[in-house]
This record gives C-alpha cells, structure tokens and sequence, in this order.
C-alpha cells in the first residue's frame, strides 16, 4: 500500500464511527478506518465503494501508515478505559506532532489527564464533543473541539468540511484549551436532558388535562415547530406521536415502556454544576426523573396506595396555547442555566469559552439545536461577559410575555396532581434568580445558632457570631 496516502484515519466503525468516515469522504478527504472487528472493516470498505477514497484495516500498523502527517486520528469509541487502550495501542507507531482526537462523550477530567499524558510524548490531543446522533455523524454534525488552538488548524479544514452548515456558517469552532470541548459537549448534554423532560412532561400535560390523542399530540407539536419553540427534539416529538406500531395496533409511543435510561453526561453536568457552585435545578430534576421513571415497580405500587381524584379538564385550545408559552419559558430557562455553568467554568478551568460562538454551533447538527439559540448568540455577541441570559433585555421581553403561562400551568398541574418538575423547577429558580431578597438569612442564623458558623449582617461590615441561647 501507498504510505502517507490518506488525510484522516477513524478509528471505531461502529455506525457512529461508519458515518462520521463517510462523512469525511463525501468532501474529498481520503479516509482510513480501523476496528478490531473484520466484519466492520469488510462493510465499511465496500460502502465506501473506492478504496482510494475509503479504505479500513484491522491491522494497527497498516491504518497508522495509510496516513498522512501530521496524522489526524479520530477514535469514535466508547468512553471510558478503551479509550486510554485504544491511546496505548496507537502510540508504538505515531509521529511527533500527530493529532489524536477523541470524539467519544469522555469525562472531562479523563481528557485533561490524556492531554497531558500525550504532551509529554509529543502527541496532540483534542477532546471533541461530536453530536448529531448517527444521522448527523453522516449528514453533519456539530463539533466541539478542544486542544491546542496551533493543533486544531491541521484538522479545522476537514472538520469544517463535515460539521453541520446553518446559512452556510460551519457548526464547529475552536472551543478553547484542554479539555473546553468535551466540558461544552457534557453541558450540551445536561440541556439535551432539560429540553427532553419538558417536551416529555407537556406531553403528559395536553393528554391528562386536554385528553389530546397521539393524532392532536402530532400536529401540536408540528404546529409548536413553527413558532418560538422551533427545534430538534420538538420536531421528532412531533414524528414520534404519529409512527405507527409495528407489532400491533396504534402508534407506537404507547407501547414503550417509561423507563428512561442514561449514559451519564446529564448526571456529570449536574454534579459538575453543584462543584462549581452554580444552579441548574432544571436539569437536574431531569437526571432525577429518569431515576424516579427507572423505579417503575415502586411507581406502580405508590400509585395504588394515593388516590388524586379525577382531573378537572381545560379546553384544548387554551390549554394548547398556555403550554407552548410555558414551554417556551422553561426552555429559555435551561438554556439560561446551561450557559451560565459554561461560563463559570470558563473561568474555572481557564477554557476562555466564547458563548456566543458556542451558541452559534449549536444551530444546527446538534441535538439542541433550536431557533432560540440564534437570539442566545445575539446576546452574548453583544456582552460577552453577560452573567446570566435572564439580564439581557431580549430574554427580558421574552420572560415577560411567557412566565404568566409557566404560573398558570403550574398551579393546574398541582392542583391535578400532574408531575411536572422541569416547569416547577424553572419557575421556581427563576423567582429566587429574581428576588432581590431570599429567606436565607433565615439559614444562616441557624447555621450560627448550632454551629457558630458566623453570618454577614446587611446594615454594618464585618463577620458576626451570636450567643443565641
Ligand atoms: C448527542 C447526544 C449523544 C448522547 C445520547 C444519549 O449530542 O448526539 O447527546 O451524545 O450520547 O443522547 O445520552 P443518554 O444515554 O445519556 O440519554
């Protein structure tokens, strides 16, 4: 074989791995796989149709020298341990200066270390937060890279070349130093999580308290789409009301059971967030939904043994119209709390994050693509040091002209027994955001009734404790 033939080497042909290669293909980048698993290197080479244009090995030593240098590898592997054994088995045959990219949702500490670890071997690394699902690793995804800034020229051609396009921007930027990338992806995904329980739990609310069907649930959603609420997980919400059963009668959302699993990006953004001292109640009542969805069997139990009455019916339309409000208002919410962790983060860690730029390649290819990402790049354009979206006057009219729904929803599902702690949730941080005064001093004088813990006072400088028996 022609050594130094290919520009960028995949390694995991899962369909992940498969998509993202043919991807780079499809815009005149000749690509090299590698997998264990020969049955994954025979089916990727024969969809490439050109082994000049796509070709794979199972032989280490083959893929490495297929490429080009500064090789360009990208491992679409899970994360976790085989990502430091896939590093290890690279590395007997690498080049100074080579760039390993990691496209797996890694912990970001696990990249920090990897980084490191391969500086001293001269190696570059890049942790990338990929998303888009198989679909968008074929069509374009977004991409979220993060490594050394002179590095990421070698590879910003090929990645720009494949990202997602929105009005013909690129859906990947240079997200800053060390582990930025997948930090951004894991906060990506925290808001993924958000967005999902508030789309799933007014599902729950157009069925309970509007007795919608599937049909009514399908064009709600399709219609929602259109407006303020225009976004990925909305439209598929939409798909997903009208696909048919295959195995039986009716559609089959009905027939899934509602235990929701998880990988865990969504639990590290929160348990991140609580390290960092930064709210983000809305995405962490959706971790714990999944977990309380899992504990179906108590559920079923727990149900038999409270009885909530009969729920008091709204008209359709109006309950139609109060919700995509609400929704919209809750969804500026999580949005708000994601890009607040971000940006406290940023300063954390030392990733200079650019929020409007992340906004910006989050428009597309992602799973969080919505149209409110254009307003939340707008604002963040303008005040890049904007503590928290709820300030910028734009997000100000919006809150405004929504939170009324959010209220009068809340109330209703309360009243009727209905869950819905992604809206609860929203509102509630959004009142104590905005509360100038909280009841916490309330807290504190009990932290320095039991623990002579000291407590600050409002009208003189200095730290206090009291002798309070
Ligand atoms: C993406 C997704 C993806 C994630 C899945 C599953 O951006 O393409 O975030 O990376 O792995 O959505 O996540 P959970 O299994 O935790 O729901």
């Amino acid at each position: 074989m022609e050594n130094t033939a290919y520009d960028f080497g995949l390694v995991g042909l899962g369909v992940m791995g498969r998509n993202f290669i043919l991807n780079v293909a499809d815009h005149d980048y000749k690509a090299f796989g590698y997998d264990l698993d020969p049955e994954k290197v025979s089916a990727l080479i024969e969809e490439g149709g050109d082994k000049a244009r796509v070709n794979a090995s199972g032989d280490i030593s083959v893929f490495v020298n297929a490429l080009s240098l500064p090789r360009k590898i990208m491992l679409l592997v899970p994360a976790g341990k085989i990502v430091d054994s896939v590093i290890e088995s690279l590395l007997p045959y690498l080049s100074p200066d080579d760039i390993i990219i990691d496209g797996g949702n890694s912990f970001f500490t696990d990249t920090d270390r990897r980084e490191a670890y391969l500086q001293s071997k001269g190696i570059h690394f890049f942790g990338a937060g990929v998303s888009g699902g198989a679909e968008g690793a074929r069509k374009g995804p977004s991409i979220m890279p993060g490594g050394s800034r002179e590095a990421y020229k070698e590879v910003q051609p090929i990645f720009e070349a494949v990202a997602a396009k929105f009005n013909n921007e690129p859906c990947v930027a240079y997200i800053g130093p060390k582990s930025a990338g997948n930090y951004v992806k894991m906060v990506h995904n925290g808001i993924e999580y958000g967005l999902m329980q508030l789309t799933s739990e007014f599902y729950d609310l157009l069925q309970k308290g509007g007795q919608l069907n599937n049909n009514e649930l399908h064009k709600v959603y399709t219609e929602w789409n259109k407006g303020d609420l225009q976004s990925f997980l909305v439209e598929i919400s939409a798909k997903i009301f009208e696909k048919k059963d295959d195995l039986g009668q009716g559609q089959l959302v009905d027939k899934i059971l509602d235990k929701a699993k998880q990988k865990g990006t969504g639990k590290w953004t929160s348990q991140n967030a609580m390290d960092i001292g930064i709210p983000i109640p809305t995405i962490d009542i959706a971790v714990s939904m999944r977990e309380i969805s899992a504990l179906k069997q108590e559920r079923v139990l727990a149900s038999k043994k409270y009885d909530r009455g009969t729920i008091e019916l709204e008209k359709k339309q109006i309950l139609i119209k109060k919700a995509e409000k609400a929704m919209f208002f809750a969804f500026i919410i999580t949005y708000a709390q994601g890009m607040h962790q971000l940006r406290a983060a940023s300063s954390e860690y030392g990733y200079e994050l650019r929020l409007a730029s992340i906004a910006r390649i989050w428009r597309a290819g992602c799973i969080i693509r919505a149209a409110l990402l254009e307003d939340i790049a707008q604002v963040f354009e303008k005040d890049k040091d904007l503590a928290n979206l709820l300030l910028a006057p734009l997000f100000v009219e919006k809150i405004k002209d929504s939170v009324g729904a959010a209220r009068e929803l809340v109330t209703y599902a309360a009243e009727n027994g209905i869950p819905m702690p992604g809206l609860f949730n929203s509102l509630s941080y959004f009142d104590a955001y905005t509360s100038e005064r909280l009841p916490l001093n309330l807290i504190q004088a009990q932290r320095d009734y039991f623990g002579s813990h000291t407590y600050e006072r409002t009208d003189r400088e200095g730290i206090f404790h009291t002798d309070w028996s």
